[in-house]
């Protein structure tokens, strides 16, 4: 049969929280040729702990693999084009597994996860002052539960298995990342066990001046070093997939999911920003070569490193730890609706939400407060309120949580954003992107190709050394093309939700007390 002839394509492995995706890029165009997508099971074992089976993941993308070149052969795409595969991942949660056997010690501790809130407590009370940001000149982040340091920690002095490893010598650490390459490279038979710079950045023990672990972090945290993998930048090859139809294409990029879709946006220039509505919402602003360290509770972290001999960049990211996580909660757990598009659609049935606001401090609150403690409310209902306005308050809140990092960044850059770049799965609600505009009184621009994340991973390995199939020369980027979303409210009513909001947001903190 005919073959259509492309040129090189470039491949991404996309493993977020909820979902695992493999998608297929031509590099000429950065048009997405296929793609496959898989859901992740998540378990709550615990109140406030979050799970996932690391073999399920691993599986995931195996499956994702075959069916992406299954629908490329059904389309006359010859795989043998795919020249690279970028990996970008959910970042933080934290796996251990046995080197000697390939198999995990424990679940998947997900970065939502609140088990180690005591022993966050615990320690900001041991610091001089009580101060949550005692290791930020090093790390960039406050004391926090969803950072790896404290997963890991937790893993072993909890876990059997995971201390019995330590001690024996058998035992590797990493975010999904590491684990995912450490397997698509033959795992206990010569897997690269490995992360890059915007991975590491993320566990607490990386200093991200120097660029490596770093051995007094490790130290105060207890961590033994030869646990952790090697630190690399985010576009170089790492090894060669080393089964499946893809075997023997070199694994060349990796970023965190939200590093990524800082380069898919192409927000290469200092004070370029972007924000990704995925199971949280992630605002991230690109400060350049010098990391900036917020005085608004931001967090500072490492946002791309695009070749070995390339200059670091740095991001100061906004972390809002529920929002399409909401949606799921909704649907599972109360039932009001059996799909997001449901919430779209009995959102704008009602065009509000009735004076009910809604605070899903479900993992505690993220930025700007970091407050572990916090949990949900809903507050302001009356006999009238229904599921609708329910709904409407749901997307609501995604909104002034991002209303709440922006306002948070501009105060730390001091250049407003005139408009905001966003993407992700929550982007094709048009209600939620018409109320973001609404809420922040800026324009919202949403690219036509969502997959981001995705396209900035295969961007990355398809750059990398030794594969060179894609130029990051910003001449050579084509122009994005994209939806508008401009502010339809005025802001004095703007203003007024928004004062509500931060009201429910301070009794979600204090209802306790
Ligand atoms: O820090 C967590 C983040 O990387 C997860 O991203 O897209 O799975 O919400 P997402």
């Amino acid at each position: 049969s005919h073959r259509i002839m492309l040129g090189p394509l470039v491949a991404a492995i996309d493993q977020g929280t909820s979902s695992t995706r493999f998608l297929v890029f031509n590099s000429k165009t950065a048009e997405l040729l296929s793609h496959h997508q898989v859901e992740i099971k998540q378990s709550f074992p615990k109140e406030g702990w979050v799970e996932e089976d690391p073999k399920e993941i691993l599986q995931s993308v195996y499956e994702c693999m075959e069916r992406t070149c299954e629908k490329l052969t059904q389309l006359n795409i010859d795989i043998s084009n795919i020249k690279a595969i970028g990996v970008t991942n959910q970042r933080e949660t934290t796996l251990v597994w046995d080197k000697e056997t390939g198999e995990p010690l424990y679940n998947a501790i997900v970065w939502l996860d609140l088990r180690t809130q005591s022993t966050v407590e615990r320690l900001i009370n041991k610091t001089p002052g009580r101060n949550k940001n005692h290791l930020k000149h090093k790390t960039g982040l406050p004391i926090s539960t969803y950072f790896s340091a404290v997963k890991l920690r937790w893993l072993m002095d909890n876990v059997d298995e995971v201390h019995k490893a330590v001690v024996s010598h058998r035992a590797m650490f990493g975010t999904v990342d590491s684990w995912l390459i450490w397997c698509l490279t033959g795992g206990k038979s010569g897997g690269v066990h490995c992360t890059d710079v915007t991975n590491a950045s993320r566990t607490m023990l990386f200093n991200i001046h120097t660029m490596d672990w770093d051995p007094e972090l490790c130290k105060y945290f207890g961590i033994p070093m030869e646990i952790l993998p090697r630190v690399r930048s985010s576009s170089e090859i790492y090894g060669l997939m080393k089964s499946g139809a893809l075997s023997g294409i070199p694994i060349s990029g990796c970023l965190g999911d939200q590093s990524a879709a800082l380069v898919g946006q192409m927000c290469f220039q200092d004070g370029q920003a972007k924000n990704t509505y995925g199971t949280g919402c992630f605002l991230l602003r690109n400060t350049g070569v010098k990391p900036v360290m917020s005085e608004h509770g931001l967090l500072t972290t490492v946002a791309y490193k695009l070749g070995r001999d390339k200059p670091a960049c740095y991001a100061l990211e906004g972390s809002v730890a529920i929002a399409g996580a909401v949606v799921r909660w909704l649907q599972d757990n109360l039932g009001i609706i059996g799909s997001s598009e449901e919430l779209e659609k009995l959102a704008a049935s009602v065009g509000t939400s009735y004076g009910c606001y809604f605070v899903p401090a479900f993992s505690g609150l993220y930025a700007p407060y970091w407050e572990p403690s916090a949990r949900g409310i809903i507050c302001g209902l009356t006999q009238f309120t229904n599921k609708s306005h329910l709904a409407f308050a749901a997307l609501e809140a995604v909104c002034f949580q991002t209303r709440e990092i922006l306002d948070a960044m501009n105060q730390d850059s001091g250049i407003p954003l005139t408009q905001l770049q966003v993407d992700g799965g929550m982007t094709s609600n048009k209600l939620l992107m018409q109320l973001q505009a609404d809420i922040l009184c800026i324009p919202v621009v949403k690219p036509s190709m969502p997959e981001t994340t995705a396209l900035g991973a295969a961007m990355a390995a398809g750059a990398a050394e030794g594969v060179s199939v894609w130029s990051l020369n910003p001449e050579d980027l084509s122009e994005v093309t994209s939806e508008k979303f401009e502010p339809q409210i005025n802001p004095e009513e703007s203003e007024f939700r928004y004062a509500r909001w931060k009201k429910a947001v301070e009794k979600s903190m204090n209802w306790e007390t």
